[in-house]
């Protein structure tokens, strides 16, 4: 498989949302931040804002986010962003958000997102995590295409959606016959994983379908970070990663580190026409095996000096595992009829079977307990 040389960037692992944003101007320009009243989300929505965008934050607290912006508006001496309702695990209310949108939107950074710790549900029966990760999402962007669509058309041409994976999706592939547990044991931290590589897969499959239109989506990762987000964690999993710290194998960012690969793929001029990548560190990633874990460093092992969990799985960037995934994400119900899975694919419950366990490490964001490999990767443009 040939695949284009990946896309780098001044900035990495320490650069701040700040420091990605420095000397750019984005008077005019629209954003929609979902999940701007906490972590990311927030200093995503801050970030832009400080450099004239017209931001509104899509929450799902109201209250939370009044007082976000209202800090946002005096921390920038900006205009203070607008505050609007939006619960992704409800179609109703995204249909009720893009309802009350008006005019052009430049950029819709898909942010928002949850951990669980058991199985929970939408009224619809689907599993939570993936409810909100990816179908509020995916819903909220087919219907604000339009708007994304005015956007590109203007002379500032191109409009971009910006979608928060992570290296917690290196754990899981879709499960087409399955993907609401209604017949597998629940794991959350398989199910987050799951969602991850869902909104990975969006990436590739809404640049594929809208790049006529001038949009393209872009994946990203931000690293680990301490927000809300671990909130529902188990005391193991804390142990976890309290020792996956120690022994060197992640570290953390901060929150404004954790925003910058947001604008990178939001602002950068090296992806302003490129859609379907998977950015980490600032850059785009490489592309790792399906059984490769979060311990894995092949940026490292390259001699890049990337840190270790970097990577896209070569599942969560495949156009055909997209295509698949679209029906599924309109009709998120729907049974599925076709169950051949795909060369090179695997099934979450039997891939780590064949690994040497050694260190068990967990990601930041719920990846979870995960056995170490030693396997060895390929950098993306050697294969
Ligand atoms: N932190 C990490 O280490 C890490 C690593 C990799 C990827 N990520 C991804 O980064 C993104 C931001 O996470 P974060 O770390 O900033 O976590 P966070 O502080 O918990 O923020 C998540 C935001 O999503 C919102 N949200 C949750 N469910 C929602 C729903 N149904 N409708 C609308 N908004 C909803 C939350 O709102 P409430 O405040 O109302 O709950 C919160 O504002 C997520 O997509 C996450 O998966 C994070």
């Amino acid at each position: 498989m040939t695949s284009p040389s990946l896309i780098t960037t001044p900035f990495g692992a320490t650069s701040t949302a700040d420091d990605v944003l420095g000397g750019v101007d984005l008077t005019g320009t629209r954003a929609v931040v979902t999940g701007a009243s906490s972590g990311l989300g927030r200093e995503t929505a801050r970030a832009l804002a400080s450099v004239g965008a017209e931001v509104t934050m899509a929450v799902r607290n109201i209250a939370a986010g009044n007082e976000v912006a209202a800090e946002i508006a005096r921390s920038t001496g900006r205009a203070r962003p607008r505050v609007e309702h939006l619960d992704l695990a409800d179609p109703s209310s995204v249909a009720a958000f893009v309802k009350e949108w008006t005019g052009p939107l430049d950029l819709l950074i898909n942010n928002a997102g949850l951990v669980t710790g058991g199985l929970e549900r939408t009224p619809e029966g689907w599993e939570l995590q993936f409810a909100t990760n990816h179908l509020g999402h995916f819903a909220l962007a087919t219907r604000l295409r339009p708007a994304l669509a005015a956007a590109a058309a203007s002379a500032r041409g191109g409009a971009r959606i910006v979608a928060l994976s992570s290296t917690a999706h290196m754990r899981a592939n879709i499960d087409f016959d399955d993907i609401h547990f209604d017949r597998r044991a629940y794991d959350p931290q398989i199910a987050y994983a799951q969602a991850k590589t869902a909104n990975a897969l969006f990436a590739v499959e809404a640049s594929r379908l809208w790049e006529a239109d001038g949009i393209v989506a872009n994946a990203v990762n931000p690293g680990g970070i301490a927000t809300g987000l671990q909130r529902n964690f188990t005391a193991q999993q804390k142990q976890s990663l309290e020792a996956a710290e120690a022994a060197g194998l992640f570290t953390y960012k901060t929150i404004a580190q954790g925003a910058a690969t947001t604008m990178v793929a939001a602002v950068s001029p090296e992806f302003a026409h490129v859609g379907a990548r998977y950015l980490d560190d600032g850059r785009e990633a490489y592309t790792v095996p399906n059984d490769a874990t979060l311990s894995d460093n092949p940026p490292r092992r390259q001699g890049m000096g990337a840190r270790p969990g970097g990577g896209r799985t070569a599942l969560a960037r495949q156009p055909r595992n997209a295509r698949r995934l679209r029906p599924r994400s309109i009709r998120p119900g729907a049974p599925q009829t076709k169950t051949t899975d795909f060369r090179g694919g695997c099934r979450c419950e039997t891939r780590f079977a064949t690994h040497n366990a050694t260190i068990p490490v967990v990601s930041v964001d719920g990846g979870g307990p995960q056995l170490r490999s030693r396997r060895a990767v390929r950098p993306e443009g050697s294969r």
